[in-house]
């Protein structure tokens, strides 16, 4: 049986991590395709060159044109600008919009049946355009954004009480912006509420990092945004399509009736399998979360209206 093909579009930061981090899964052969002469080339050599000692045996090749995506299963999508210091990820938005549109147009092309993974921000505006531009329907187009706040959010509670972060669990749900919501309600240490550990204050501090996680980060590099997180994330998704695991992990999906969000794509719990997002869960939400929600909802809104004016 031929292995699961993955390809990713832009091998800078986020998308060559990526790469690493499923080729050393052995999830499937990867192309790593981005606008620089030489560069995915470089990178792809240079990771497969990492095989005899990592023990992995898959294909990566680096390209510069689409035709060797064809037929893909999974197509992430990390091409674009990231931000710099001072730049909120909604400055992104009129250059990652034409650069989604142009990754969207040729998925459509050249791997009609894939499902689109998107990274670039501003996030679940640029979903919407993969959406749009692809045409696919919406279980196979999301975005990764819930695991990494939500990785953070996990992080920041684990270090404070100085316990594993394996018995850490922590959800945080809306748009990948300033004001996604964390739900310290739905988050545990091994099934215990963090309550039952924190006082009111910390955990509010604690969401406030999270919110702020992505700057903490720019502002420390300086050149770029995170990446290593963000690619740990991306490759989580892959994971539980292809191996069709049916984990149920915050990602950015398309929301119609659910919350009410009324035909938009949401940081939401979902399950993921090998047909791409199979089921949104509902959570029941008090009323303060969801006037949180409901805010987060409405900036997703106005950028994806802006989106419309570059498509
Ligand atoms: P980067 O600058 O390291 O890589 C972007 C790559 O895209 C570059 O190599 C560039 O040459 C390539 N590119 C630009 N135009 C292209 C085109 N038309 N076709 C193919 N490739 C093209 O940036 P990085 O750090 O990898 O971030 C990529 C994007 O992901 C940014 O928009 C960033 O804001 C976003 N991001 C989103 C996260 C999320 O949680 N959703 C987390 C981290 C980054
Ligand atoms: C982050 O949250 C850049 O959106 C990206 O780190």
């Amino acid at each position: 049986m031929p292995r699961p093909k993955i390809s990713i579009i832009g091998a800078g930061n986020v998308g060559a991590t990526t790469a690493n981090l499923i080729a050393a899964k052995e999830l499937g052969d990867i192309v790593l395709l981005d606008i620089i002469d030489g560069m995915p080339q470089g990178k792809a050599l240079d990771l497969l060159e990492s095989g005899p000692i990592c023990g992995f045996d898959v294909d990566i090749k680096g390209t510069n044109t689409y035709e060797d995506t064809n037929n893909s299963d999974i197509v992430v999508i990390t091409s674009g600008v990231p931000r710099k210091p001072g730049m909120s990820r909604d400055d992104l938005i009129s250059i990652n919009t034409k650069i989604v549109k142009e990754a969207a147009q040729n998925v459509a092309k050249h791997s009609p049946n894939a499902i689109i993974i998107v990274v670039t921000n501003p996030l679940d505006a640029m979903v919407f355009v993969a959406a749009h531009v692809s045409n696919f329907p919406k279980h196979r187009v999301m975005g990764m954004a819930g695991i990494l706040d939500s990785t953070r959010f996990r992080t920041f509670i684990a270090k404070e009480l100085n316990v594993s972060f394996e018995d850490v669990d922590a959800i945080v749900l809306g748009g990948h912006g300033d004001s996604m919501v964390p739900l310290p309600r739905y988050s545990t240490v091994n099934g215990i509420p963090i309550a039952e550990f924190l006082l009111q204050d910390k955990i509010n501090l604690i969401a406030e990092r999270t919110r702020k996680g992505g700057e903490e980060i720019v502002n420390l590099l300086k050149t770029g945004s995170a990446y290593y997180a963000p690619a740990a994330a991306v490759a989580e998704m892959v994971e539980s399509i292809l191996k069709d695991k049916k984990r149920i992990l915050p990602c950015a999906a398309f929301c119609d009736k659910e919350y009410d969000v009324g035909g938009y794509f949401v940081g939401v719990p979902v399950k993921l399998g090998r047909k791409g997002v199979e089921k949104v869960i509902e959570l029941k939400l008090t009323s303060e979360e969801e006037d949180t929600f409901v805010k987060s909802v409405e900036a997703v809104k106005s950028l994806v209206a802006t989106t419309k004016k570059f498509l």
